[in-house]
Parts: C-alpha cells; sequence; structure tokens
C-alpha cells in the first residue's frame, strides 16, 4: 500500500495556505487512499528564535485544528514528531551524507537566514540543516509520496538525493519519496503583497487569513486584498499576482479552474466579496468542530499518544537497519 507523510511546523498559527496547500488534501483523499501519517513537525520550530510556552500551545492547536479539519485517527497516524526519537536519529545519519554546500543552497534556508540577519539576530545551526531532519522524518517511514505545497519541493528533491546517495553508498535502505501539489492553491500569495507567500509565522496579519480567524475578519482581510492596476479579472499570476491568488482561492475552494472563473467576473468587487463568501463558508466546519475538540482537550491527547505509539513502531526498523547499514554496531541483547 502507498505511504503518505507530511507535517505542520507550529512556528504560527494555520493559516489558508496551510489549509488548501496541504491539510484539505490530506482530508479529504490521502487518508482514505493510502496509509498516511501526518505530523506536528514541532522540533523543526525552534529553529528559529522561539518562546517554549508557545510552541507548545501551537503544537496543541495544529493538532486539534488537524483533527477538525477531518483527519480521522482511525484512518491516518496523527503524531507529533518530538514523541517519536527516531526523526532526530536519523537526522544524524543523514548529516553524515549530505554535504554543506547542499544545505547552503536551500532557497528557505536563505530566505530566514537573511530575515534573522537583518532583525538583528544569529542564525541557529539548526535552520541550516533543518531540510536533513526534513528528509529523516519522511525516510523514517518508507515513505512514498509527499503531499505538500509548492514552497517544500526543493525540501524534498533534497531529500530523494539522500535517499539515493545512502542507497548507493551503503545498500538499498530507504524508499525514494516523490513531492505531490494540489492543482490549485499550492501557492496561495499574502492578500496584502501578492508576490509572497502566505506565510503563517513571518508575515503582517491583513495579508494572511488564519483558519481560526473570526468571520468578520475573514470578510475584511479578502475585500482589502491588495488588487493589481489593470480594469478587468483575467488570471495571469506573472501580471496580475493579486487578481490571480483570489482566483486561486476561489477556485480552490468551489473546486473550479481559476483562467475559466475569470470569465465569470467583470468587477474586482463582485470576485472579493464571492471569494470572502467561500472562504467563510469552508472555514465554518472546521471552527465548528474546533471548539468541540477543545472542549474535550484528553480525546486530542489520546489521538496523540495512540498516533506516537503506531509511528514508533513503524519507523524503528527502518532507521535500526540506517544504523547497521551504514556501519554502527548493533547493541548486544544479553
Ligand atoms: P509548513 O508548516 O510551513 O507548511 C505546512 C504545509 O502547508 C503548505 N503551505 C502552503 N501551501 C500553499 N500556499 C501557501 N501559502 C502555503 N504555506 C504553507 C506547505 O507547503 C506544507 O505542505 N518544512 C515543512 C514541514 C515539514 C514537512 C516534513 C513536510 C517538516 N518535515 C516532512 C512534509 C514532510 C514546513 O515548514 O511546512
Amino acid at each position: 500500500m502507498t505511504r503518505i507523510f507530511s507535517g505542520v511546523k507550529p512556528t504560527g498559527h494555520l493559516t489558508l495556505g496551510n489549509y488548501l496547500g496541504a491539510v484539505r488534501r490530506w482530508a479529504d483523499v490521502d487518508q482514505h487512499r493510502a496509509e498516511a501519517l501526518f505530523c506536528i513537525v514541532d522540533l523543526h520550530a525552534l529553529t528559529v528564535d522561539h518562546d517554549p510556552g508557545r510552541v507548545r500551545r501551537l503544537s496543541r492547536q495544529a493538532a486539534t485544528l488537524l483533527l477538525a479539519s477531518g483527519l480521522d485517527p482511525e484512518l491516518c497516524t496523527v503524531f507529533v514528531q518530538s514523541h517519536v526519537d527516531e526523526h532526530a536519529r536519523l537526522s544524524y545519519l543523514l548529516e553524515c551524507v549530505a554535504t554543506d554546500g547542499e544545505m547552503r543552497r536551500m532557497i528557505q534556508y536563505k530566505e530566514k537566514a537573511a530575515l534573522e540577519r537583518k532583525r538583528g539576530g544569529s542564525v541557529r545551526l539548526s535552520l541550516l540543516t533543518y531540510p536533513v531532519l526534513m528528509a529523516a522524518d519522511i525516510l523514517a517511514y518508507g515513505t512514498d509520496e509527499v503531499p505538500v505545497g509548492d514552497d517544500q519541493t526543493q525540501h524534498v528533491e533534497l531529500t530523494r538525493d539522500l535517499a539515493v546517495r545512502f542507497n548507493q553508498r551503503y545498500g538499498h535502505t530507504f524508499v525514494v519519496p516523490r513531492a505531490t501539489r494540489p492543482e490549485v492553491a499550492a501557492r496561495v500569495m499574502n492578500l496584502q503583497e501578492p508576490t509572497s507567500k502566505m506565510g503563517k509565522s513571518d508575515d503582517v496579519g491583513p495579508g494572511v487569513v488564519y483558519l481560526l480567524d473570526e468571520p468578520d475578519t475573514v470578510r475584511k482581510k479578502i475585500m482589502r486584498a491588495v488588487t493589481d492596476s489593470g480594469q478587468d479579472v483575467a488570471y495571469d499570476p506573472e501580471e496580475r499576482p493579486g487578481v490571480s491568488n483570489l482566483l486561486e482561492i476561489l477556485a480552490a475552494c468551489e473546486g473550479s479552474d481559476p483562467a475559466a472563473l475569470s470569465e465569470a467576473y467583470t468587477s474586482y468587487g463582485a470576485l472579493k466579496k464571492d471569494t470572502a463568501d467561500a472562504v467563510v463558508e469552508l472555514l465554518r466546519p472546521v471552527q465548528d468542530r474546533h471548539k468541540q475538540l477543545c472542549a474535550d482537550p484528553s480525546s486530542v491527547e489520546g489521538v496523540l499518544r495512540e498516533g506516537a505509539r503506531r509511528a514508533r513502531a513503524m519507523a524503528r526498523p527502518t532507521v535500526d537497519s540506517a544504523y547497521e547499514a551504514i556501519g554502527l554496531l548493533a547493541p548486544s541483547d544479553g
């Protein structure tokens, strides 16, 4: 059976970008067609300046939101990365396969390191090695497919390279995974700055729709979205990034095509109104279910405990065989 792995990093409140680019597909499609694991990758949240209490709160909130979005623990495994030691164990081995130059070429590293330096902060070493930990997340589970938004494609490519290199050097150990992306909304853009990605941690609020935003807030943010200087509604992400972003969001909500949708509109105002309505309706059931789950935190904890138990059992044999293949002496039982 196909094995799927993906994750979300608790560095901020989950956004419409996370939902349309990744989480919705995990719930609607992936968990039904494969053996799927979805992870709150909390170790990754420590790669930039962080507040310990906030990371803990956001991890719990992310887990609750994944379940509220429809992930069903009867169908898939939902767990927290730091509850399964195998990720960190494997990450070190992969650091011995990856190169320094490869790490420094990662776009997200370059962008985030530049931002940290601009803020006058220092860059954590873990920010540089982050993609290796991500590769470990994926490879530990014999993953075939990694459903992600556009911004993670380069990291999944690196994961493939590391898997192939390890297998060539030390014998076949890892499945070589591939990224899958949604047909529309693989890169939802910031509503105020439509040439930048809508990101949960590094953006100003007005351009980012959060999954837990009140309907009024969602409407305001979308109605105030920056549009382009042209008059007509056309789908052209290069020349008309603002309008094209709204068309992508609406198309993703409706399951239609952004270029075809553009023909139905003659004004930006009407497009914004329909997009706002569609997003409010899309988020409503997620928010309702989130409220219910918050009233019963022990059920979420139970899901995470059972998820970690299952994940450990799946990852252990692969990680043990990587330890052996690379030349480490197995501990004796006696
Ligand atoms: P993260 O937490 O930034 O994002 C989680 C998922 O949401 C997608 N996404 C978007 N899709 C469309 N438009 C956007 N504006 C947008 N913003 C985010 C991301 O592509 C991602 O699929 N490094 C990963 C977490 C990770 C991971 C893994 C993912 C760690 N280990 C192993 C897959 C497999 C990250 O920071 O995602």
